[in-house]
């Protein structure tokens, strides 16, 4: 069976009560291709009020998540208590937190498993920098970004892993499709010899970085391209474009 096209919508830190509603009322009322599995993260906030209102075919994701369950932890959530809110998703690794926040690969990881034990699908975000990439090490930095997840979780069946260029995000500059793909087969091959192949055959690996209704088609063609993560453009009302990538 293929792999079910995945189109995330991370706001980051973006949006009021106001326009999240719009959001939320927009996506609710668009003509949504129900072949496409839709997933949003607001700002931690707003989930509830997010999961109150949103349409159920559309989950709701928490941009992060903490690797405890519950405690002294000042500021953090738990997957137990995204779980009991009916918030099915958690955001790991993003490259905005480990380059802001510090997060390194073994939180990361220790997250992700945290985020599964909790009831939780993760998506796992990997991708490296415009100077590793120059430098031609962009396999080795996302191959060890995963490994570091492999080495906590032998269950992939709950993960999507995203695949975001630091340089293409919020940049306008995104991936050319051959450098997609050529990174998302790379991925794929990795999950097959380290993971095992039925995990490379039906995991999702989704392209993140300036995806916008004009490049989304185009992205979407290709064979190991299993969908977005969504930035700035999922707060517009193109986000619905985009999640009628393929049709
Ligand atoms: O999580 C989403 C990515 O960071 C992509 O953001 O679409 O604004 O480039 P962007």
């Amino acid at each position: 069976m293929g792999r079910q096209f995945f189109v995330g919508g991370n706001f980051k830190m973006n949006g009021t009560i106001k326009s999240i509603t719009d959001i939320v009322h927009h996506l609710n009322s668009a003509p949504l291709d129900p072949k496409t599995e839709v997933v949003i993260a607001p700002p931690g906030l707003f989930l509830l009020l997010v999961r109150e209102h949103l349409k159920s075919e559309i989950e709701v994701c928490s941009q992060n998540v903490f690797d405890k369950s519950n405690g002294a932890f000042t500021g953090e959530i738990s997957a137990e208590q995204l779980n009991d809110s009916k918030i099915g998703w958690a955001l790991c690794g993003h490259s905005e937190r480990r380059a802001i926040l510090g997060e390194q690969d073994e939180f990361v990881a220790s997250k992700t498993k945290a985020a599964l034990d909790g009831g939780l699908r993760v998506i796992v975000c990997c991708g490296e920098t415009l100077e590793q990439r120059e430098s031609d090490k962009t396999i080795d930095v996302v191959t060890t970004q995963l490994k570091a997840v492999a080495e906590k979780t032998k269950d992939w069946s709950k993960i999507v892993i995203a695949y975001e260029p630091v340089w293409a995000i919020g940049t306008g500059k995104v991936a050319s499709t051959q450098q997609a793909q050529e990174v998302h087969s790379a991925i794929r091959k990795w999950l097959a010899d380290n993971v095992s192949k039925e995990a490379a055959e039906a995991t999702r690996i989704i392209y993140g970085g300036s995806v916008s209704e004009k490049n989304c088609k185009e992205l979407a063609r290709e064979e190991d391209i299993d969908g977005f993560l969504v930035g700035g453009a999922s707060l517009k009302p193109a986000f619905v474009d985009i999640i009628n990538a393929k049709q």
